[in-house]
């Protein structure tokens, strides 16, 4: 008997094609999230799951999915899923890193390009007939070359950003759970501090940290309060990772110089008040947004899911702990 799948977002077309030929295949394909009655009805018949970042898998999903042996994750970043209660069911998770690395590194430095350059601000003028004449002191931002970056979070995107920000000419000062080895300070030219040095000293803070109970509000007023009035702040991790209200009313005083963000606290939800700063660019969560990178997603959560369901070991599994005890 085909084994039955629950596809919750529209993936390229041939590859929606194959798994349809491979699986009793129930794919979602529209644009916007899938309803959380249809997960939890779906669910319950499914053998496996290629879950998006919009879905909440928890006990309440878990609890209803009786048949289901894997949970192949379309995107690096997991914290909508409840790893740990499905380890107890003995349900792989896998998601999909490095794939996505060079999109989100690419999109956190436009943001640092665009926010100190202003150039969104700029095109809107433009486009609104306001640019009449050119003039020496008229909008003027602020260079990037030889300003320090700090990079919080200096796993796989953490240094393909540190790596970009070589061009610039920036040095880079950087925090972490863990120190890098000497040769990849070196060849990264980062120099690992603390916190409240990085917040202190940075002239463009980018966060590239998972979203877990020790980073939710990583960032909140009093580590807004210690950045340079001319610093930046970029979050293409996960919005929770900033305290918004926090942030917002840091903004709205001009206490910092601005920020570019992909993600938001309650996303889509953007926190009343920061559509009308012009000290902020708003970015939809596009940070793996580029057809290669989302093909290249989708090649590897099939691949996972593949793997899971014919009970191979996933290549990206999560929760590695689930295999003693896994579903076949
Ligand atoms: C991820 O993979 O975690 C991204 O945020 C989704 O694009």
């Amino acid at each position: 008997m085909m084994k039955r799948i629950l596809v919750t977002g529209r993936l390229p077309q041939d590859i929606m094609t194959g798994l349809s030929k491979k699986y009793e295949a129930d794919i979602y394909i529209e644009d916007k999230p899938f309803d959380r009655q249809k997960l939890l009805q779906g669910i319950k018949n499914s053998d496996g799951l290629i879950s998006m970042i919009t879905d909440t898998v928890d006990e309440e999903v878990l609890d209803r999915a009786d048949h289901l042996k894997m949970i192949a994750h379309f995107g690096v970043g997991y914290n909508n899923i409840d790893v740990k209660a499905a380890t107890a069911r003995g349900i792989l998770v896998s998601n999909t890193p490095g794939v996505l690395t060079d999109a989100t590194a690419e999109l956190a430095f436009a943001l640092i390009l665009s926010i100190s350059r202003r150039l969104v601000e700029c095109d809107k003028i433009t486009r609104e007939g306001r640019f009449r004449y050119w003039a020496p002191m008229l909008f003027l931002g602020r260079e990037v070359t030889g300003k320090t970056l700090g990079v919080i979070g200096m796993g796989k995107i953490g240094k393909a950003v540190a790596q970009r920000a070589r061009c610039f000419n920036m040095p880079i000062l950087y925090h972490n759970r863990s120190r890098m080895s000497k040769s990849e300070e070196k060849e990264l030219m980062a120099k690992y501090v603390d916190m409240k040095t990085l917040l202190s000293q940075a002239d463009f803070i980018t966060l590239h940290v998972p979203l877990s109970d020790q980073t939710r509000h990583l960032i909140g007023s009093q580590e807004l309060s210690l950045m340079k009035p001319t610093a930046y702040l970029i979050n293409t991790s996960r919005g929770p990772v900033v305290d918004e209200q926090a942030l917002l009313e840091t903004l709205r005083n001009g206490r910092i110089g601005g920020a570019g963000l992909d993600v938001y606290e309650n996303e889509p939800a953007l926190t009343p008040g920061l559509v009308e700063l012009e000290n902020v660019i708003l970015l939809p969560h596009v940070g793996s947004g580029t057809l290669e990178t989302r093909f290249r997603m989708a090649n590897m959560a099939v691949e996972n899911l593949i793997a899971g369901l014919s009970g191979k070991v996933p290549p990206n599994l999560v929760n590695p702990d689930v295999l003693s005890h896994r579903r076949l």
